[in-house]
């Protein structure tokens, strides 16, 4: 069903449960947009009032479809899974179907490579460029939240991994957020095709951060070294499942060989504000390491 063209553009937002996407709907609900959530378990304590939510079950087709009704927009950001390739694929159809005009896809910034979920995106983008609509893809770097899962090692000394004396430009995932917001609230084109490449303002090594925490503690923090082999080892004898640790191990490899060191200045150009520095992240996060 075709709205008319004087109302407010409709944003639906898949993921919007998550890190990104719940940043992103508190940075746009006071925008003049309605926005929509999608989500497999909708709640209504979740989100602000003037948000709807759709449950939305990749099982049923339809669901998306009436989920996607009458929206103009749609944020596409799915946690990593074995399953977010048709899923992302699912939701990019059904948008397609519905005459949703612009997709704005939360891919990620290194190589395909044969890591998950590198490769999931890169076939996920495909898709999206040969559909008939427009879409921009968001690449940023690893997120600085991927350090919250060192916090236990960090306070009993077993924080440690392959990844070397490798770099990596580190982005706040709120800021990944902000520029999703200034994209969505552009008036795209069908036609439109564009990737932008996210990230913080400056690379780090995992032994500078560990001497960051120490600066910041008051103690040494040390990064202990691993083969990949021990690091997978590692994640496995502490619970952690086979598919989460080899995607962490994937993590280390970008690190070990920098491929994620460049630094962009994107984020400033689309949100008007510096991207954040890890440093601060830090400090807002102490806690998680022990202090
Ligand atoms: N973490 C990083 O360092 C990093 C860096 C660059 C790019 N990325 C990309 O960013 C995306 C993740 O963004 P995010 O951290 O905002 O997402 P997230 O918090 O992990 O998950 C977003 C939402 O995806 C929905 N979802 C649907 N099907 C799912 C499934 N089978 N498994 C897990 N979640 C599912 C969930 O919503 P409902 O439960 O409400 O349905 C969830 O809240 C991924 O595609 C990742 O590759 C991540």
């Amino acid at each position: 069903m075709s709205r008319p063209a004087t109302t407010r553009p409709r944003i639906a937002i898949a993921g919007a449960t998550g890190r990104v996407g719940k940043a992103l709907v508190a940075g746009l609900v006071d925008e003049p947009v309605d926005l929509v959530a999608l989500t497999r378990t909708p709640d209504p304590a979740r989100f602000p009032a003037t948000v709807s939510q759709r449950a939305i079950d990749f099982d049923r087709a339809g669901s998306l479809a009436d989920a996607l009704q009458g929206a103009d927009r749609l944020f596409l950001a799915q946690g990593s899974s074995p399953h977010q390739v048709d899923n992302e694929i699912a939701l990019i159809d059904a948008a397609l179907a519905a005459g949703v005009r612009h997709i704005v896809k939360l891919s990620a910034a290194a190589l395909p490579a044969k890591l998950h979920p590198f490769d999931w995106h890169a076939q996920i983008e495909r898709h999206l460029l040969a559909s008939d609509i427009g879409c921009t893809v968001l690449r940023p770097t690893t997120f600085m939240d991927a350090l919250a899962r060192a916090g236990r090692d960090v306070a009993e000394d077993t924080w440690g991994g392959a990844a070397a004396d490798g770099i990596v430009n580190l982005i706040d995932s709120r800021d990944v957020a902000d520029a999703a917001k200034a994209v969505l609230l552009e008036e795209a084109s069908t036609d439109w095709q564009r990737a932008f490449q996210l990230t913080g303002p400056r690379a780090w090594s995992m032994p500078a951060i560990a001497q960051e925490l120490s600066r910041l503690l008051g103690r040494t923090v040390q990064y202990h070294h691993r083969s990949p082999d021990e690091q997978r080892e590692h994640f496995v004898s502490a619970g952690v499942s086979a598919f989460v640790a080899e995607v962490l191990v994937g993590l280390d490899r970008t690190v070990r060989e920098s491929s994620l060191q460049e630094n962009t200045s994107t984020v400033q150009l689309l949100t008007g504000h510096p991207p954040r520095n890890l440093a601060d992240w830090l400090v807002e996060n102490l806690a998680l390491f022990g202090k």
